[in-house]
């Protein structure tokens, strides 16, 4: 049995910064509603021409070369997303198309905010058993072509912006760089207080006029409901991997939480006593990326020097379905 490791995290986001003050002029809110209420200041939208795939194959590009892989080194890609670019195929085959990649196996998985621990799991998986070598784990997401960007969908629209993260996993050869542990959960108990109903196959047809006036084909969200699961089930995550890896809260150098509203973070780490500063938010400037969001931050606090090679990091996640997890890893 072998053991996994990060190799390379790369990222890309749209250049198109759209800030609060802009949404405050398309819809009943304010600058400081969400600062407030979120913690986001600005986000980034694509403008017409970017796709999920393009923001992908830019942080695999810079994910391969931080690893010191090339194309015919991969040889598993995992898509994670809830915005594919079509309907079908997957869009993982436009980033394998995109970077010339071998004939692997291309995996789209759909786990929202926790897609890309899911993607990281099921890599550690293949490496470890040895069916592959070099894994491409990507989250990339497109969320601004699907929002109400009136006042009646102000509530999630504030919240999401488009960026794409991905990473290289392959073999370990020693302790100090390795994922140490993976816990993944998920309870389809209230999966409607997150969700886009439409268009779906099991609607006669799959769109209607009349679901669009009732604006079904927009995220619709339960906030407080989904507010409160998220700080039970992330705290609980955080500990699960703790104990699994027999850890003391001052034995973890960084946790990057899923960043979906700032308080919610805040009110993570007050829970489990972890000191504000070794707690990395990005949210402020990407909003809630859902996929795209652990490697963006990831990758930004590898870059600040917040994490050093060898660091020990909880990755963690909450979020539609509902699911969440921890990975735990020296990095
Ligand atoms: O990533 C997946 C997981 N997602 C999450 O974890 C999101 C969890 N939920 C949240 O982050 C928060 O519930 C929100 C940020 C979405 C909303 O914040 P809230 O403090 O729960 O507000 P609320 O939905 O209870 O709304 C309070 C008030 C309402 O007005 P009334 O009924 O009190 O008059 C809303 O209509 O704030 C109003 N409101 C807004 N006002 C200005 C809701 N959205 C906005 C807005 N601007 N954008």
């Amino acid at each position: 049995m072998y053991k996994s490791r990060l190799l390379g995290i790369g990222m890309h986001v749209p250049s198109n910064v759209v800030t609060n003050h802009d949404l405050a002029a398309r819809m009943d809110t304010t600058h400081e509603w969400i600062v407030e209420r979120t913690g986001i200041e600005e986000r980034r939208w694509v403008l017409p021409g970017e796709t999920g795939a393009d923001m992908a194959t830019a942080a695999c590009k810079e994910a391969m070369e931080k690893a010191g892989v090339g194309p015919k080194d991969i040889d598993l890609l995992i898509y994670a997303t809830l915005s594919p670019d079509v309907n079908f195929p997957g869009t993982g085959v436009f980033v394998q198309r995109n970077l010339g990649l071998r004939d692997i196996p291309c995996i789209d998985i759909r786990q929202q905010c926790t897609g890309f621990l899911y993607g990281l799991t099921i890599a550690d998986q293949f490496i470890k058993t040895g069916a592959a070598k070099h894994a491409l784990v990507i989250g990339s997401e497109i969320h601004s072509t699907g929002l109400d960007q009136t006042t009646a969908g102000r509530d999630v629209t504030v919240i999401f912006g488009d960026g794409a993260g991905a990473a290289v996993v392959g073999r370990a050869t020693d302790d100090e760089h390795v994922i140490l542990s993976t816990h993944l959960h998920a309870d389809g108990t209230e999966a409607e207080i997150l969700w886009t109903e439409y268009p779906a196959s099991k609607h006669h047809p799959r769109m209607s006029i009349e679901a669009m006036e009732q604006r079904l084909h927009y995220p619709q969200m339960q906030g407080k409901k989904v507010f409160k699961h998220a700080v039970t089930r992330m705290p609980s995550a955080i500990m699960e991997g703790m104990v699994a890896n027999n850890l003391k809260l001052t034995d973890i150098d960084m946790v990057i939480p899923h960043q979906a509203n700032l308080r919610i973070n805040q009110m993570v780490a007050q829970m489990i006593g972890l000191p504000p500063e070794r707690m990395h938010n990005n949210i402020q400037k990407y909003g809630n990326t859902t996929a795209a969001t652990i490697p963006i931050c990831l990758h930004e606090a590898i870059e600040l020097g917040k994490v050093k090679p060898g660091d020990l990091v909880c990755l963690v996640a909450f979020g539609a379905g509902l699911t969440w997890g921890s990975v735990f890893l020296r990095y």
